[in-house]
Parts: C-alpha cells; sequence; structure tokens
C-alpha cells in the first residue's frame, strides 16, 4: 500500500482504456515513456471540438472560427502558465518534441559556422542526435558528445572540459527515455550560458512527471510532447525565449506564418505564428491544454512522489530476479525502468508479457548509443504512470519470472 494523496482506484476509472483486457487478461499498461494513456476527459474535449466548434482558426469572422481561435490560443495560455514562460507567444504549437528540435535545428543553420561545436549528451533520443548531425553536415559544425558513466549519470566534470568559445549549442534530455534518468538541467544550463552558448532541453520525458519552471530554469529552448502527458498525438510545443524565436528564420513557410507576400518578397508574422504554417493540429491544441488541466488538477508533485514509490517498489522486486539486470541506476530517476535477464532476449520476454496482457516496451528505445553504450542490442523497459498500482507491478514481476522460465 502507497500513501497518497492521488485516489488511483478513481483515478483509474478517468482512462476507459485501463479497464479493456488483452489475451484475455486485465491489462496492465507499462509503455507510459511511449505514450501515455488519454483520459476521458480529455477525450471529451476533442469530441466536443468536432462536434460543436470545428472550424479553422485565427482567419474566420464566423462564430465557430471565433470559438476554436479562442480555445486554441487559451490552450497556449494554458501551457504557458504551467511551463512558467514569460509570454503565450514563447509557446509555438508543434506535432510533437521531434517537429520541436528540428524547428531549433533548422533555425541554427543560418547561426553556425564551420568549427562552431554542438555538445550533446550521451544519453539522448535519436530525435535530440540525428538534427544535429543534419545541422553539422549543412554547417561543417562538429558535434561533440558529454558522457555517461555507469549509472547513468551524465559526468559533469567531462561537460565543463568540452565546453569552450567554439560551443555555440548544447542540447540535452531532462529525463532520458532509457533510463530514467533526471538530469542536473540547471546546472547544465548554467555552465553552457557561462560559455555564451544556446541551450535546448528535450522536456518529452520530463513534463509528465516534474514541474517544469522555464523562467527559473532559463533554458533557452524546451520541448514537449502530448502524447506523453496524457494528451493526444500529432501535438506538441516548442518553447523558445522570445529573442531566440524572433533570431531564428521560420521552418516552414506557407498560410498563417506569413505578415505581407508579394511575388517580389514575404515579411513573416510576429510570434507564435510565425512557427505555425499551415492549418495546425487544432483540436490536439485544445486537447493538450485539457491534459495539463487534468494533470494539474492532482498536482504534479504528488504525481511524481506516488511514481516514485512504484519505482522503488518495483525496483526492488525485479532486482531480485535472479540474472536480472537493471540499466541506469542515477540516484535521481523517473519511474522508468530498463532491464534485461542474462541469456535471455528482450523481445522474447516482451511478446510473453504481452500474451500475459502485460504492455511494456523492447528494443533499444530510439537511444541506440545507450545501448552501444551497455553493450546491449535492447532491454526491456517499464513505465509506469501514475493510474499505475503496485498490484500491477506484482503481475509485471510474475510475468517477468514466468517468462524467465520458460525460456531458460
Ligand atoms: C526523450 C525523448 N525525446 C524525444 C522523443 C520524441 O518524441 P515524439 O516522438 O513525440 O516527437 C521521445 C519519444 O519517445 C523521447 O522519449
Amino acid at each position: 500500500m502507497i500513501e497518497t494523496k492521488l485516489n488511483i482506484e478513481t483515478i483509474r476509472k478517468d482512462f476507459p482504456i485501463l479497464s479493456r483486457k488483452v489475451n484475455g487478461y486485465p491489462l496492465v499498461y507499462l509503455d507510459n515513456a511511449a505514450t501515455s494513456q488519454t483520459p476521458k476527459q480529455v477525450i471529451d474535449v476533442i469530441v466536443d471540438y468536432y462536434s460543436r466548434y470545428n472550424a479553422n482558426i485565427h482567419r474566420g469572422i464566423h462564430s465557430l472560427s471565433q470559438e476554436a481561435t479562442d480555445a486554441f490560443e487559451n490552450s497556449r495560455s494554458t501551457i504557458q502558465k504551467h511551463l512558467n514562460a514569460k509570454y503565450p507567444h514563447e509557446v509555438i504549437f508543434t506535432s510533437g518534441t521531434t517537429h520541436s528540435i528540428n524547428i531549433v535545428a533548422n533555425g541554427f543553420s543560418s547561426i553556425l559556422k564551420k568549427g562552431d561545436e554542438i555538445l550533446v549528451s550521451a544519453m539522448e533520443h535519436h530525435s535530440n542526435i540525428v538534427p544535429w548531425q543534419m545541422l553539422c553536415e549543412r554547417t561543417g559544425a562538429i558535434l561533440k558528445v558529454i558522457p555517461m558513466n555507469h549509472q547513468g549519470e551524465l559526468l559533469l566534470s567531462s561537460f565543463e572540459v568540452l565546453l569552450s568559445s567554439r560551443t555555440k549549442l548544447v542540447v540535452c534530455n531532462h529525463v532520458s527515455n532509457a533510463l530514467g534518468t533526471i538530469n542536473p538541467i540547471k546546472q547544465i544550463i548554467d555552465l553552457s550560458h557561462q560559455f555564451g552558448a544556446a541551450i535546448l532541453i528535450d522536456g518529452a520525458q520530463a513534463a509528465p512527471h516534474l514541474t517544469v519552471d522555464i523562467q527559473e530554469l532559463e533554458a533557452d529552448f524546451y520541448t514537449l510532447s502530448g502524447h506523453k502527458i496524457c494528451g493526444p498525438t500529432g501535438i506538441g510545443v516548442l518553447y523558445g525565449k522570445e529573442a531566440w524565436l524572433n533570431k531564428l528564420p521560420p521552418y516552414q513557410g506557407g498560410g498563417e506564418m506569413i505578415s505581407e507576400v508579394t511575388f517580389e518578397k514575404t515579411t513573416y508574422a510576429d510570434l507564435p505564428h510565425k512557427f505555425e504554417a499551415g492549418t495546425p493540429n487544432i483540436a490536439g491544441g485544445i486537447a493538450l491544454g485539457a491534459a495539463i488541466d487534468y494533470i494539474n488538477g492532482f498536482g504534479l508533485h504528488y504525481i511524481a512522489a506516488y511514481e516514485h514509490e512504484l519505482l522503488s517498489y518495483a525496483t526492488k522486486k525485479l532486482s531480485a530476479i535472479e540474472g536480472l539486470e537493471i540499466y541506469g541506476q542515477a540516484s535521481e530517476k523517473t519511474s522508468v525502468i530498463s532491464f534485461n535477464i542474462k541469456g535471455i532476449h528482450p523481445y522474447d520476454i516482451g511478446s510473453i508479457l504481452d500474451k500475459l496482457g502485460i504492455a511494456v516496451r523492447t528494443g533499444h528505445h530510439c537511444a541506440q548509443p545507450i545501448m552501444d553504450y551497455y553493450n546491449i542490442s535492447g532491454t526491456i523497459r517499464a513505465s509506469f504512470c501514475f493510474y499505475n498500482t503496485l498490484d500491477e507491478v506484482d503481475r509485471l514481476v510474475e510475468g517477468v519470472l514466468k517468462a524467465k522460465s520458460m525460456l531458460s
């Protein structure tokens, strides 16, 4: 029994999917780091949008368009307040973290010069590696890696050695999707700024679990994905400091992002529209605001405390299984456990767990450099959300034991 202010049984009723069966068993959904589930409060907002006021935004004089515009812009303000960003126009709606990072990487094409350096942490998701490699190819900039240790913690002393006047950009996740490590991003941001480098924090895995105060952090860019924070897929956020967003060129050209267009010259719209070309994911944007309201209704600190208890319990139980190795034992972690059982392929365990109705992730988790570091091809990853329970952890542990006995 975990002592918590959250009423988990009531919360679970908000998530229709949690009552379904998979392969004849009640679903145990432990793939939250990939995509979290959606409460009916958020589903209802999407249904309401399409049922009552589906219309294009920012352009129509008619009532439906006004209603949709208001709801979309209110959601932007909700996100601004949630992140404690200074202005709503620093919140750009994107399709997700990948899109957000690519906007910044594209923008830096006109800023970086040959020989400039970008520092990237060793524990990034591919979406925070590949866009920077592409940027380096375009500009002649050099990508350098901030190393990590076996615990899955970044080596800040090595980071300090790598920083120099050549460093123009530092990119790092707030929380590692493969290991669960919570990185000391305030320290990383401050050090980067001491060297005049801009810093982008990939917050995809942090936003669902941790309170983010963007003004206190002073990050130049921060990203998140709606589908990891109880919102829909296809919507996310790029936060950028006003000065940076004004400095970067637009990513895509098209409708909505212009001030004036002639065949001779086009001038661009002000923020945030400069980065929101074309018709956005309106329902998704509105629903993301609803998802954030939903989570804030419980309080992220209560959510984090409860999930921490789930993590401790699961870590203890899984560690007791002979031959089981956990990757990533950082002192600060979110509720992610990556593990393998000696001599057994993660895919085989994942398949047996699925037959038992337990959804986990297997593979490299879009973080192949981490797998290379541990000299493995992949892991089994169980990632918990605030609607998971100790009973579900027990089912995972039983499932792993069963898989182990079948496959050994
Ligand atoms: C740390 C991290 N960064 C970036 C991404 C990419 O997010 P999306 O696929 O929503 O763009 C993910 C998704 O798993 C992630 O975990």
